[in-house]
């Protein structure tokens, strides 16, 4: 269970406060696969980061399976992000010097690869149909293909918790619908909870829940502000 308690996000830039999270309280229950959405700039970013601990709140709190984020020791938070969390991030980069499989590998380097690893790696990559872009580097892949490098990263940790910022943001709609494969396919085989920020509402199953967000916070006014469809 991810609890988040009367958060706050307010960034500083120059003399001017911008408040991207006003107070945002929500729970997202454990293996369950949830929608973020809401207009853009309404914070949807600034939380996924916080959920990730990449981030954090300014005022407020979130839990983890108990564990209150911003109180972890650096050392557990690190563990936290490389070994609990998968991100698919577009922003989080892949590494452009190294080929998919490296970057597959990338979260494990301060741990040491083993061969078995490396086999999983490129397995993964196959699933995800990248079996003759192996030893490609980023710019020799299209969005859709490293948007699949990022998949097969979060899967080879085999994360508790998946979270992934517009994963099909530029992708034509064939592609887009394999990505969303994928993280049901995460979801429903590793029991992951999977959170997922889109504009595009069509990925939206039953039984998925939609945290619609506005203005930094949970959208109370809207017909559905918390969807458990
Ligand atoms: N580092 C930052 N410094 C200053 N303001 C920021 C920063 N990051 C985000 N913001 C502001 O916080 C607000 C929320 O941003 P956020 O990226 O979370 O929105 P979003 O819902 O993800 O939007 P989009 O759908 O366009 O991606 C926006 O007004 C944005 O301009
Ligand atoms: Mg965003």
């Amino acid at each position: 269970m991810i609890e988040v308690n009367n958060v706050t996000r307010i960034h500083h830039r120059g003399d001017t406060e911008v408040q991207a999270l006003r107070g945002l309280s929500c729970e997202i229950a454990e293996g369950s696969f949830t929608f973020i959405v809401g207009p853009s700039g309404s914070g949807k970013s600034t939380l996924l980061y916080l959920l990730g601990a990449l981030d954090e709140p300014t005022s407020g709190e979130i839990r983890v399976r108990g564990r209150v984020l911003s109180e972890m020791e650096p050392a557990e938070r690190d563990e936290y992000r490389r070994t609990e969390v998968g991100f698919i991030f577009q922003s989080f980069n892949l590494m452009k010097t190294m080929d998919a499989v490296e970057n597959v590998l990338m979260p494990f380097l301060p741990r040491g690869i083993t061969s078995e690893l490396r086999e999983r790696a490129r397995t993964l990559l196959k699933q995800v149909g990248l079996e003759h872009r192996l030893d490609h580097t980023p710019n020799q892949l299209s969005g859709g293909e490293q948007q699949r490098v990022a998949i097969a990263r979060a899967l080879l940790k085999d994360p508790q918790i998946v979270l992934a910022d517009e994963p099909t943001g530029e992708l034509d709609s064939q592609t887009g619908a394999e990505i969303f494969g994928y993280l049901r396919k995460l979801h429903r085989e590793q029991q992951a909870t999977v959170v997922v920020v889109t504009h595009d509402q069509r990925y939206i199953e039953d039984g998925d829940r939609v945290l619609r967000v506005r203005d930094g916070k949970i959208d109370t006014h809207a017909e559905n502000p918390v969807n458990t469809v």
